[in-house]
């Protein structure tokens, strides 16, 4: 997190700490937190208006809260799509949404090799029974992004909602909800340096529209009807800090600005500093893959041709025959390493399970992000070609 971030969390933490809707100074800078950080968001994601934004714990359990609402509009022989790239987050909700309402879950596969979503064979699985579909725009797992515009389009067509969990994809380029068109995208702010809360932007009228579960005295209108009780706010002020400083790092980017004139201010930061970060991390994946590649020992899953580069973001996937991922990520993480890297795939179970992972050890994820350097990358090259090899023997005179 950037000391901006951390800072925010602390000046709320002693300078305002309250509750919402009261009349009374730390209330009514809690009420500014709240408001701030909404319109703040709604610039990072593009969102048409800031009280389309909803805050939560995190990704999963807004997941679970919005899906009891969206399918008390389902009925028994309808059919929702969920995909075999997605993290559990944006599954399990709807399965067990689907599953009270007696509707049919169809699971979109991937190509095997890329990792992406086969666009014709997702084509194949709507029909006008389909309710909603739910998919990411990038896999937390391997990496693989999805046409997010175009499986849309396609649920739109015929009369589908689309849920996007863009929680993997967030802190790697820009978000431009209107350009993707879904009904639903959510984000997750530690993911984008920011502490642990979650972050939805739905449209307008299905938040107005749809059921939310809960309290009575909780306001009837959006965004309030989707927040129940106290909201973690100085999370939200740590959120807020955040994505400002995403929009600096835009600020000191105007080179890119022409790539977007319709936006202005902090929208345009956004998306310019989201493109420069993008821009830099692709030197660090493809420095990487290309490294990797010459290493026969190990295996990178996912897009590994250079000129698909537009399909993947820095999370990389990569195994080791008879090796154990956390083997290896206990290895990477010590020894004088010090690099910290998740092992297996736990959270992205249907991959894990359509690729055979669990029983053959999964994989490590290397993440690069932002402010990773070509050194590190180094070194993580020169630590994996060290692992499996006999400790060095001291040498005394
Ligand atoms: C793609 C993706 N979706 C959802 C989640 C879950 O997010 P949260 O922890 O905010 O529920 C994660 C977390 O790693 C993720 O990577």
């Amino acid at each position: 997190m950037p000391d901006s971030a951390i800072e925010a969390i602390i000046d709320y933490s002693i300078n305002k700490n309250g509750n919402k809707g009261g009349v009374f100074p730390t209330s009514i800078a809690t009420d500014e937190t709240i408001d701030r950080a909404a319109k703040v968001t709604a610039d990072f994601i593009n969102a048409p208006e800031a009280d389309e934004i909803v805050f939560g714990a995190n990704f999963t359990s807004i997941a679970f809260q919005v899906s009891r609402a969206i399918s008390t509009e389902w009925k028994v022989g309808d059919e929702i799509v969920v995909t075999r790239l997605d993290h559990d987050a944006n599954v399990s909700p709807w399965i067990r949404a689907a599953e009270d309402r007696g509707v049919t879950v169809l699971h979109a596969d991937i190509i095997n090799g890329d990792a992406q979503i086969d666009i014709e064979m997702y084509a194949q699985l709507l029909s006008r029974k389909t309710k909603l579909v739910a998919f990411c725009a990038a896999s937390s797992s391997i990496g693989t992004r999805t046409d997010v515009k175009t499986i849309t389009e396609l649920a739109h067509q015929v009369g589908a909602m689309a849920y996007v969990d863009a929680v993997a994809y967030a802190p790697h380029g820009p978000i431009d909800v209107q350009e993707w068109g879904a009904d639903f995208v959510g984000i997750s702010a530690y993911k984008f340096f920011g502490p642990h809360v979650g972050l939805l932007w739905g449209k307008r009228e299905h938040l107005e529209r749809l059921p939310a579960y809960k309290i009575r005295p909780a306001p009837d209108e959006i965004p309030g009807k989707w927040m129940n009780g106290a909201q973690p706010y100085e999370l939200l002020a740590g959120a807020t800090a955040a994505m400002e400083y995403l929009a600096a790092i835009g600020g000191d980017h105007p080179e890119y600005q022409d790539q977007f004139p319709q936006f202005t201010g902090r929208r345009r930061d956004m998306k310019t500093g989201m493109t420069a970060i993008e821009k830099y991390e692709n030197g660090l994946t493809w420095k990487f893959i290309r490294e990797m590649k010459g290493r026969s020992k190990y295996r990178l899953w996912g897009i590994v041709d250079e000129e698909k580069a537009q399909w993947r973001v820095p999370t990389i996937a990569v195994s080791r025959d008879g090796e154990k991922s956390n083997d290896m990520a206990f290895f990477l993480s010590r020894e004088g390493n010090g690099i910290n890297i998740w092992s297996r795939s736990v959270y992205s179970k249907s991959l894990s399970d359509r690729l055979g992972l669990e029983k053959t050890g999964g994989f490590i994820r290397v993440g690069f992000v932002h402010y990773n350097t070509n050194e590190e990358v180094d070194r993580l090259l020169d630590a994996l070609d060290t692992y499996g090899k006999p400790p060095k023997t001291i040498s005394t005179p």
